[in-house]
């Protein structure tokens, strides 16, 4: 259930009129790192991750509610970048104090020659308003969105996320002067920030969480990295310890020659037999607790959402 509340979480303000930089800022509004694909993804998300994991349901439903606050402080950014673009707003904005910073009626018109030429769409389908678009004119696309139905999955195509988002919140600054729009997006940047530490900590904290998914890396793939060009740079991403695996990277030198000696890695050189058995024997185990996880958290007869009147969330 939503309500909605018709403050802004942020005091979203502009000192003038400039379309063009409205047009930069529909990226956030209906891009692909936006505010609508973040809130969509949590809100997404959310519903897989309630039976098991109750408070990450109620973490994601949180940050994706957030999020749609960010989607209107950023659609009503917009709109306040667009003012005066309306053939009929322009003669109601002309006495609004917004429009008296725009010196004279050829300043006014530029304005929507200005609106015109940076989105023809501002001019001719949506009337100097908002559009779930992106800076070019791309629709928003449900693509955008990731969501696996392992929170684990999930939780990391988050972190990506906020990252991406906060990355286009600091280009974005670039490209306008005005100091109230730099302090919207430098409030919506940092709240990337937050969000990438509450979905680290929410990642952290189910244990154990790598490999993603069920099953365990197959011991006998692990450890090799394949020198697939001239001059290959070796550092800790392919020499050395691979982290939490208990293994270290294996270098192999001639790819081609070790494709040929073990007949497409049925003939390794090595026996992996005992470790095959203990990987196998620890998906059965896996299979078993990340099913149970969900079958035992299930409740019994009808389904029923919501505990109207008892305690809503159980960590
Ligand atoms: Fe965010």
């Amino acid at each position: 259930m939503f309500h909605h509340v018709k403050d802004l979480q942020f005091n979203a303000r502009v000192s003038r009129p400039d379309p063009r930089f409205a047009n930069l800022l529909l990226e956030q509004f209906g891009g692909e790192n936006g505010e609508l694909a973040a809130a969509m993804q949590y809100f997404t998300q959310a519903f897989g991750a309630k039976v098991p994991h109750p408070d990450k349901y109620d973490m994601l439903m949180d940050i994706a509610t957030e999020e749609f606050s960010h989607l209107e402080i950023v659609g009503a950014t917009i709109q306040m970048l667009l003012k005066g673009v309306n053939g009929e707003l322009k003669n109601a904005a002309d006495s609004s104090e917004i429009m008296q910073v725009l010196n004279g009626k050829a300043a006014k018109e530029d304005i929507i020659h200005e609106a015109v030429f940076a989105n023809p769409q501002f001019g001719i389908i949506t009337g100097g308003g908002v559009t779930p678009r992106n800076s070019q004119g791309i629709p928003w696309c449900a693509s955008y969105i990731h969501s696996n139905g392992d929170l684990t999955v999930d939780l990391r195509s988050n972190l990506a996320s906020e990252s991406r988002a906060k990355l286009v919140y600091e280009h974005l600054m670039k490209f306008t002067e005005d100091p109230y729009i730099h302090e919207t997006l430098s409030f919506l940047m940092t709240r990337e920030v937050t969000h990438y530490k509450m979905f680290e900590a929410a990642l952290n904290s189910i244990q154990p969480n790598f490999p993603p998914g069920v099953l365990a890396a197959d011991p006998r793939y692990l450890q090799n990295v394949y020198n697939l060009s001239d001059g290959t740079i070796r550092g800790p991403w392919n020499e050395g310890e691979i982290k939490g695996m208990g293994k270290e990277f294996n270098y192999v030198e001639d790819p081609i020659a070790q494709v040929q000696e073990t007949e497409g890695q049925t003939k390794l050189p090595d026996d992996f037999s005992a470790e095959v058995k203990e990987s196998e024997k620890l998906n059965k185990d896996m299979s078993k607790i990340k099913s149970a996880e969900v079958k035992n958290a299930e409740p019994k007869g009808v389904a029923q959402w919501s505990a109207y009147g008892a305690e809503k969330v159980q960590a």
